[in-house]
């Protein structure tokens, strides 16, 4: 087996440690870091995400492969594109306009598609959005188990998508591609799979429906 990809997980909220916990069992590197000072979190993430380092956003981004965004969407403006120039990035947000406010440039549109023009040097992957981050950890299942869920990993650089799809798959996810980030709008919130944790035949079933039905393929 090759080297996994070192992850940043920026975040360390709800579903952040939860994305770390899942990577660093599966044997990925793993830093964590808030928009703060990497102290304040050392303690929780010592008890919490065991094998997990602490760092400061900038260091955790700049020595890895892969930068998981499990922040709020409303502090994604925070966040300098030019750090994450030539990084995949997984765009785990989801527009929440009650906990995030209206915010005009997400407004009826695929959130992921404005989070990768922000980021135009990086690849941009939508996953792990849209299971909760309690689910996320409950319903992870080794590769072959009859119970196992899908996971949605939508994007437009296919290299990126093969990635991330091998993330899911290694932290317990059947994953489930979908041919770009418009597609991926399926995965968002009001969607067919938000919030609902479905085997890959459901799975593929809800999202080539809602696709069709929408037009976004
Ligand atoms: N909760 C879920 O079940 C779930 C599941 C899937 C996806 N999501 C999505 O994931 C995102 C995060 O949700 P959450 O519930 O985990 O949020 P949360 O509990 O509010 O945690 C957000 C975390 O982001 C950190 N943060 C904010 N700005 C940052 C920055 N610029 N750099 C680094 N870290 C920063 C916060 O720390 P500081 O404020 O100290 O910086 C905090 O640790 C949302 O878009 C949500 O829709 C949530």
């Amino acid at each position: 087996m090759g080297e996994l990809s070192r992850l940043a997980v920026l975040g360390a909220g709800h579903v952040g440690p939860v994305i770390a916990r899942l990577a660093i069992r599966a044997g990925y590197p793993v830093d964590i870091a808030t928009s703060g000072d990497p102290e304040d979190i050392a303690l929780i993430t010592e008890l919490i995400i065991p094998g997990a380092r602490p760092r400061w956003a900038s260091d955790a981004v700049a020595d890895a492969g892969i930068v998981v965004l499990a922040i709020p969407l409303h502090r994604f403006g925070n966040i300098d594109p030019a750090r994450l120039d030539g990084k995949l990035v997984v765009d785990a947000m989801n527009y929440w306009p009650a906990s995030d406010g209206v915010l005009e440039a997400f407004e009826g549109r695929g959130s992921s598609e404005v989070v990768a023009r922000r980021l135009a040097g990086s690849a941009v992957v939508k996953a792990f959005n849209h299971i909760g981050y309690h689910e996320l950890e409950d319903r992870a299942r080794p590769a072959g188990a009859p119970d196992r869920r899908a996971a949605g990993v939508a994007g437009d650089d296919p290299a990126a998508v093969a990635t991330i799809a091998d993330l899911a798959d290694r932290i317990g996810y059947d994953p489930v591609r979908l041919e770009s980030l418009r597609a991926g709008r399926v995965l968002q919130p009001g969607g067919p799979v938000f919030g609902v944790v479905l085997t890959r035949p459901d799975f593929e079933l809800a999202v080539r429906e809602e696709q069709r039905q929408r037009s976004l393929v």
